[in-house]
Order: C-alpha cells, then structure tokens, then sequence
C-alpha cells in the first residue's frame, strides 16, 4: 500500500485500482492460483459510483480475465442495458478472483486472503451503491458493513443502507444471473428488481447525488 505517514496525522490512501490489480496478478496467496488459467481482477470505470460485485469467476472469465463475459455476464449486460446503463458506466468484480475448479463454491478461507482485494478495491472507488449478485457476495457485503445476512431468498431486491466513507451508501442484493438462466421462474422477478435499481439511479440522480451518468 503507498499510505503516506505525515506529521502523525491521518494515514492518506493514495492506494489505486492498477496498484491492486498489479497484487491480484501476482497473487499466491491460495491454491487457486495454481489451477487457474487467467487472474480476473475487475473491469470498469474507475469513477464508477456503482460497482457490481459476483462470486467468482467461471469458465470463460478464467480464460479471458475478464468477469462476467460467459452466459451470465450476457444476462448481466442485458438487464444492464434495459435500464440505460453499459459496462462501462460501473465498476465490475467478484469476491473471488481466481477461478474454483469446477466452479465450487468458495471456501471460507478463500474468501478470507482473497475478499481483502475486494475490500481495498471498494475503499478506493467509494461507491453509492453496492449490488450483490448471489449469496456468496450479498453475505461478504453484509459482513462488511456490519448487516446481519439471513438468506439471499429474504434479503434480495431489497436496499439496506449503511454509513461507509463519511457518507450513506446502498447496498442492494440481488440473485447471481446464472441462477436466474437456471431457474427461469425468477427471471420476471429479477427485471422488476432491474426496473426499481434504474428508479434508484434515476432518482438520486435527480437528488443531485453521485448518480449523474
Ligand atoms: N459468476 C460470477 O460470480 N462472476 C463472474 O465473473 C462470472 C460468473
């Protein structure tokens, strides 16, 4: 981390998202990064006010290094842009940021070296607003900011608001998208959550917040 001590007054993050992601892709800090084909840091707009936060990365984010880029990512970007918003206009990452093998779920202690990136990243971007997808990282999220997590069945589509950098921020949970292709009968419900984030933005926006794309 560059923090620069001066005089004994407060510690300044002058921390940035290329100093992190530089770690990331030397990171071997767990077993993960000896199956893994490609780290995958995060993508998006530095400024983004909004960052979208999934579990870890499959199949073809491992290949390409990129999150959210196989089906899941197509649904993501689709429901994205029926509320005006494009990739670039927020921030992208996951808890994890190497590939599970087959896709497990991640361990505990995974979640422990790995979710500090995560927590570093979130501390230089400072977002308004934090969307989990899935459970993995609605609880890590919750966990953060001291929210009790029940289960994402009760908690998701629902804005908890928490006081982080001097200021409110939301945090909105939300199903993973590939639960969503896997169980169709949520998909209604997941673009009436979509329809109420675009509200969200809209209406902070207009509040003169952070939101003004
Ligand atoms: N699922 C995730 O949680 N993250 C990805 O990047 C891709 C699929």
């Amino acid at each position: 981390m560059n923090g620069i001590p001066h005089d004994g007054l407060q510690m300044i993050n002058m921390e940035t998202l290329e100093d992190i992601k530089k770690e990331i892709l030397n990171c071997k800090k767990c077993q993960l990064h000896l199956t893994k084909t490609k780290y995958v840091p995060g993508v998006g707009n530095k400024e983004a006010r909004i960052v979208f936060v999934g579990e870890a990365p499959g199949r073809e984010e491992d290949l390409k290094g990129e999150p959210f880029v196989g089906s899941a990512g197509k649904l993501l970007t689709e429901l994205l842009s029926s509320i005006g918003l494009k990739r670039d206009d927020i921030y992208i990452c996951n808890v994890l940021k190497c590939r599970p093998p087959n896709n497990r779920d991640p361990l505990p202690e995974e979640v422990k070296v790995c979710g500090d990136y995560l927590i570093r990243q979130l501390n230089v971007l400072k977002p308004d607003l934090i969307v989990c997808l899935g459970r993995h990282s609605a609880s890590f999220i919750f966990d953060l900011f001291a929210i009790p997590f029940t289960s994402i069945s009760r908690v998701c589509g629902k804005v908890f608001e928490a006081e982080k950098w001097n200021k409110k921020v939301k945090i909105l949970p939300l199903y993973h998208p590939a639960a969503v292709l896997y169980r169709p009968q949520l998909r209604e419900d997941y673009e009436r959550q979509f329809k109420s984030l675009g509200e969200i933005i809209g209406r902070e926006s207009k509040q003169k917040t952070l939101f003004d794309y």
